[in-house]
Formats: C-alpha cells, sequence, structure tokens
C-alpha cells in the first residue's frame, strides 16, 4: 500500500476526532491522543471493528480525549532484521514507516493494541509489529508512562484470547509501558468471539469487554499525561 492510499484510508475511517471544547485545566491544557491499533491482516474486520468500539468509549471519557485508529491490514511490514537497520540510516521502507510518525507523536497518551488469535498466538503482523516497535526505545523510553490495554479477538469462546492479551502485554512492558486491564468484568483486557460470520458487533459480551478497556485506557492516560510532559 502506498503513502496516499494509507493517507486516504487513515481519513476515511474518520477516526481522527476533533476536540470542541476541552478544559483550560485539562492535562495541562493539552489533548491525550490514544491511538488504537488493529493487527489482523485483514482490513477493517472483526479486530478493527472491535478496536474501533474501545476508542469510541475512550472518547467518551473526556473531551481531552483524541482517538486515531491504525489499521495494520493491508500494510507489508517486516520483522527486525539485523542486516537491515531500521532506524534513521536504515534501507527498509515498507508500511511501517508510513505509521512511525504516528507513533512518535508526543501526545499520545495510550495505546489500545487488537491482535486476532492465530494459533492461541498472536498474528504474525501484530509480532513484526511489535519487533520493529524496537526503535521507540532509542534514544530514549519513547513509550514510558505510554498507558496501554490489549484486545484479542478469536473465533472459539476459550480460543486463546487472554494468551494472546498477555504475548503484548510481556512485549509492550519491555517498553516501560503502563498496562491497564479494562473496568470490571473485563479483568485482564478485552475479549472477543468471532462467532457470528464476522459481526463481531453480535457478540455483546466481548463488545462489552471492548468498551470497558477504552474507558479504563482512556482514565489512566488522563492521570497519566502530566508525567509524560
Ligand atoms: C491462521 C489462523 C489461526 C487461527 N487460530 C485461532 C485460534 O487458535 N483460536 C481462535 O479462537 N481463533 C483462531 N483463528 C480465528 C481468528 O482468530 C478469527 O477469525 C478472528 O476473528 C480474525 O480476526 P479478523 O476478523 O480481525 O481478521 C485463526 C484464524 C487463522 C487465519
Amino acid at each position: 500500500m502506498n503513502r496516499r492510499k494509507f493517507m486516504t484510508r487513515t481519513l476515511a475511517a474518520g477516526a481522527t476526532v476533533s476536540i470542541a471544547s476541552a478544559p483550560a485545566n485539562a492535562s495541562n491544557g493539552k489533548p491525550v491522543k490514544i491511538l488504537g491499533i488493529s493487527c489482523s491482516p485483514r482490513e477493517g474486520k472483526t479486530t478493527a471493528t472491535a478496536v474501533k468500539a474501545s476508542l469510541d468509549a475512550a472518547r467518551r471519557v473526556d473531551s481531552r480525549i483524541k482517538v486515531e485508529l491504525i489499521d495494520l491490514g493491508g500494510l507489508e511490514i517486516s520483522g527486525w532484521s539485523s542486516g537491515a537497520k531500521t532506524t534513521e540510516g536504515r534501507q527498509i521502507t515498507d508500511g511501517f514507516d508510513l505509521i512511525l510518525p504516528k507513533l512518535r507523536d508526543p501526545n499520545v497518551g495510550g495505546w489500545i493494541i487488537g491482535s486476532p488469535v492465530y494459533f492461541r498466538s498472536m498474528s504474525a503482523l501484530c509480532k513484526v509489529f511489535l519487533e520493529r516497535c524496537a526503535v521507540l526505545r532509542k534514544p530514549k523510553l519513547l513509550l514510558a508512562d505510554t498507558v496501554v490495554g490489549v484486545l484479542a479477538v478469536g473465533a472459539f469462546r476459550n480460543g486463546g484470547q487472554e494468551l494472546v492479551i498477555e504475548q503484548v502485554q510481556t512485549v509492550l512492558l519491555c517498553h516501560e509501558v503502563m498496562v491497564v486491564g479494562g473496568k470490571p468484568g473485563a479483568h485482564q483486557g478485552a475479549t472477543l468471539w468471532n462467532a457470528y460470520k464476522d459481526d463481531i458487533t453480535k457478540d455483546e459480551f466481548g463488545m462489552d469487554t471492548a468498551r470497558k478497556l477504552g474507558i479504563r485506557v482512556a482514565e489512566a492516560a488522563l492521570r497519566l499525561a502530566p508525567k509524560k510532559d
């Protein structure tokens, strides 16, 4: 996917929400951005829908919260390779480079990251994305104190959703992020069951956990935002 198509798609998702009336004393007057990252190769499918529901709930928590969905579906991203440098003097140019500026935005206070369950593990796309995020650790830990909530979608009720959540949390702890679960009922994160032919909105329990995750991430990000200044 080229840059133009990526930008068009991101804007079409209508994911960036402007704040009309942020209170003067809000997070030192600054908005707090929550990025939703969908790590399914299937663009706009169940994982993306669930992440978007989580973002919508986060946005409703407070007028200071801005949200943006990054759907990795359709992007070609290679994993870390010692031969192909991925920092400033690099050769690699792929989908990750398109989204890197969004990840480096200093206003980002939280991530809601979602992966489909693939053989009781995170998707390969999720893994390569996380490997490439190594560039966010140097020269300083850019994600330190960023609030992270995780969501997983599987085709089975007990398909490995909680395992996937744990795997993603484990990786991101290397960045000194603040891992959170959801509000009660979504203790570890959001767990969704794709039992209705890709209409994930019919999984009422799972969608509820997605919303509870978004609320918790937003609340925690608002509290931690001043620490990130
Ligand atoms: C290679 C592969 C492995 C899968 N393994 C599992 C699994 O172990 N457990 C599960 O519940 N679902 C599994 N699924 C189903 C997906 O997790 C499920 O369809 C999910 O909704 C896909 O997300 P998407 O709609 O965002 O692409 C697997 C699907 C694929 C393609």
